[in-house]
């Protein structure tokens, strides 16, 4: 594999990120709500940077993969998710690729009745949408390579490596 964001670089940008939003969201009620599995590394750190009163939920996507770089069907379990109504939630993911995860996530959060809701995205393959949205905040663009480390995986594998890596087509 071959790494394409160095874990210092990575720190450096996910600080930058936790401290805009403090400014933004300074006086709201915060909630940020990571998409399980691949956020928790991104979840974790971001939230030690945003210097504000904040609550943290969950809730799961999966698009069930297995050894394969390729979407299956999108399921959605939110009866991890707190109560948001009328709070300002952040929705924290690993990866926007096509976007139908975020879209469709979106959606199902905006049922509870938020008082707002935007997203943040570690990564962004710019360039792939196939949905009219957008993340509203990232922290890196990358070529349409398939990555791994920092809470994404492969197969299950490769999430705690604390930097990003594209693999190689002999590793898929
Ligand atoms: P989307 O619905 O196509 O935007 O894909 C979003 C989800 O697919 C992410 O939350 C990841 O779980 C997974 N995914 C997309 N691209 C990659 C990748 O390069 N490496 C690992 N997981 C990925
Ligand atoms: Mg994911």
């Amino acid at each position: 594999m071959q790494t394409l964001i160095e874990a210092s670089e990575i720190q450096k940008v996910v600080a930058t990120l936790g401290h805009q939003i403090a400014t933004e969201y300074r006086d709201q009620p915060l909630t940020v709500l990571g998409v399980l599995t691949g956020s928790i590394v991104f979840l974790a750190d971001l939230i030690r940077t945003i210097d504000l009163p904040l609550r943290v939920g969950l809730i799961q996507a999966s698009s069930y993969r297995g050894a394969t770089t390729q979407p299956a069907e999108l399921r959605i379990n939110d009866s991890l998710v707190p109560d948001i109504r009328d709070r300002s939630v952040l929705l924290v993911d690993d990866i926007f690729d096509t976007g139908h995860t975020m879209a469709a996530l979106l959606e199902t959060i905006r049922r509870s009745s938020p008082r707002s809701v935007r997203s943040a995205v570690l990564l962004w393959k710019s360039g792939k949408a196939k949905v009219a949205i957008q993340p509203d905040y990232h922290c890196f663009q990358i070529p349409d390579r398939f990555v791994v480390g920092y809470g994404l995986d492969y197969n299950d594998d490769y999430r705690h490596l604390p930097f990003i890596a594209a693999l190689e087509p002999k590793d898929l």
